[in-house]
């Protein structure tokens, strides 16, 4: 890992080994590999337990591969036709609650999806995938074209696969084919009060 990715404290390896890259080799990915990130997402907690993630997926090469890619911007598409598989992630709004009729609105369905898709990403990166979420895709037409109910959202894409020779991206995306830095841990944790310079 390069020095971007170093640690500020004690924690395993997997959290800093996860990166999103765009050059992705286009191997095929067999469902046993891809229902063990499934497998991982599905433990993640949420309000209620109320477990409001679900995920509709196309692999590269299967009938649905062209709806799916076609969904992504322009930029977007220019990588991510070299996955080996497109995930849409989704929340579902409401749930009924233990013991009651009605649905509510949980208020958390995106943050528990959130949790889902970190569970889903570090399960890959363990078994030496890759994976990188894309919020540049068109919602309203895949709402329409994987026919998605109003009562849920559309979160993130995922695109998965094996990290593939650079010199297969677009121009102008081989040289941002690294591993990004975080901010330090001091600026992001305060304790007590709101106590943060920017
Ligand atoms: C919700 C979300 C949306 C993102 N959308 C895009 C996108 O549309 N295109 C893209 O190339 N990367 C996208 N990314 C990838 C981020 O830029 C990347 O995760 C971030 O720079 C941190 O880098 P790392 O994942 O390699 O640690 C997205 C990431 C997230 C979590």
């Amino acid at each position: 890992m390069p020095k971007s990715r170093v640690a500020e404290h004690a924690i395993n390896p997997l959290f800093v080994s996860r990166w999103s890259p765009r050059a992705f080799s286009g191997e095929a990915i067999d469902d046993g590999t891809l229902f063990q990130f499934f497998e991982a997402a599905r433990w993640a907690p949420s309000a209620y337990n109320s477990q409001p993630w679900r995920f509709i997926y196309a692999k590269n090469n299967s009938k649905h591969w062209a709806d799916f890619l076609a969904l992504l911007s322009e930029f977007n598409q220019s990588w991510a036709k070299s996955a080996s598989a497109l995930v849409i992630v989704l929340s579902k709004t409401t749930f009924v609650p233990p013991g009651k009729t009605e649905p509510i609105r949980t208020g958390s369905h995106t943050f528990d999806a959130g949790a889902a898709w970190g569970s889903f990403a570090l399960q890959a990166a363990h078994d030496g995938w890759f994976t990188h979420a894309i919020g540049g895709y068109d919602k309203t037409k895949a709402r329409e074209v994987l026919g998605i109910p109003e009562d849920y959202v559309l979160e993130a894409a995922i695109a998965i696969g094996k990290q593939g020779d650079r010199s297969i991206l677009p121009e102008g995306l081989r040289e941002r084919e690294v591993a990004s830095t975080r901010l330090p841990v001091g600026q992001l944790v305060a304790e007590g009060t709101f106590n943060f310079t920017e």
